[in-house]
């Protein structure tokens, strides 16, 4: 059993250090904190059998013919996997590992936690107590919307999205919506959440947090129709990916007072420029999508991608194998 793979990116020494205690398994890898050049990753790739790489790497047809016929697994430290051309892998026979469950909790905290920025202004208000803008105490300054008695809709009611409903819940939101592919009555049943068409969603709830997988049905959901629809306080906020949403059409919305505020921890593209339009609103909280950001969680989706790998490699079942 001798395997060489390929790591796109540095990565927890945990996860490193689980691939180089394998015996057998060569690890070669792009040993930096920025994105492994194209050109390099498909050197990098050529004649391996094992991929480990990030959301960030484009795993499209062009890597794939550079890796060549030796490719047997791709392991993505991730839980989403809009980054992988999925019909050119599978048509190569190729396994898929990802990272679902072990970021869940991360997830849905930050989730919450740029709920909470985004409703209650805080990124505004941290930048007038250093502005010199805090004067005195006034009424009716940095007012924002609260949770209490809130309507709160979901899109897509998965593994993050339920823990993002368990965790308002106690906020004291009055009613659960969510839209999605598919009604999930057993898991809803614990929100008393009702499964509505996106369009009600969009009518009726006064937070929206969108959670969903990005898919050619997801892509663009969020559009000028959908913000149309939304009311003037309600709040947008996107933990998924930036493509679910169309950003010229969020930009307008916020700029016509359409919708109160958005907090976006994913963006398209990634990095957001940095004199991108949506920057300079006071009502659009952005976040380097830091999702499952902690170290805890970051150590444990190095270590899963990792045994992904190796399971794969091995031709065992994986941890967790994205099946097509
Ligand atoms: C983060 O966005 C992930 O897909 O893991
Ligand atoms: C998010 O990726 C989900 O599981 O819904």
């Amino acid at each position: 059993w001798a395997m060489e793979v390929f790591v796109t990116r540095r990565i927890p020494a945990a996860g490193l250090r689980a691939l180089s205690e394998a015996g057998g398994c060569t690890v070669r890898q792009w040993d930096s904190d920025e994105p492994v050049p194209r050109a390099e990753l498909l050197a990098g790739v050529a004649g391996k059998q094992g991929l480990l790489c990030l959301l960030s790497d484009r795993i499209d047809k062009e890597v794939l013919d550079a890796a060549g016929s030796s490719l047997k697994v791709i392991s993505t430290m991730s839980v989403g996997f809009d980054h992988l051309a999925l019909h050119e892998i599978k048509k190569r026979g190729i396994r898929i590992g990802y990272t679902p469950d072990v970021l869940t909790d991360a997830t849905a905290e930050l989730s919450v936690a740029l709920l909470l920025a985004t409703c209650r202004r805080l990124p505004e208000s941290v930048e007038e107590v250093k502005n010199g803008g805090w004067t005195t105490w006034k009424p009716l300054w940095m007012c924002g919307y609260g949770l209490s008695d809130s309507i709160v809709g979901i899109i897509g009611l998965g593994r993050i999205g339920q823990a993002v409903a368990r965790r308002l819940k106690p906020f004291g939101v009055k009613k659960f919506l969510y839209a999605g592919s598919r009604p999930k009555p057993e898991i809803a049943a614990e929100f008393e959440a009702e499964f509505v068409p996106v369009t009600r969603l969009a009518e009726e709830s006064d937070f929206i947090v969108v959670t969903c997988t990005l898919t050619p049905e997801t892509e663009g959901v969020c559009n000028k129709d959908f913000f149309c629809r939304m009311k003037k306080n309600s709040v947008f906020i996107n933990t998924s990916r930036g493509a679910v949403v169309n950003q010229e059409d969020l930009y307008n919305a916020l700029v016509n007072g359409q919708i109160a505020a958005a907090g976006l921890d994913v963006t398209t593209p990634e990095p957001l420029p940095a004199d991108h339009p949506l920057l300079s609103l006071k009502n659009c909280v952005i976040l380097p999508h830091i999702g499952s950001a902690t170290y805890a969680t970051r150590n444990t989706m190095s270590v899963l991608a990792a045994n992904n790998l190796l399971a794969g490699l091995k031709g065992e079942p994986m941890p967790s194998e994205l099946l097509l």
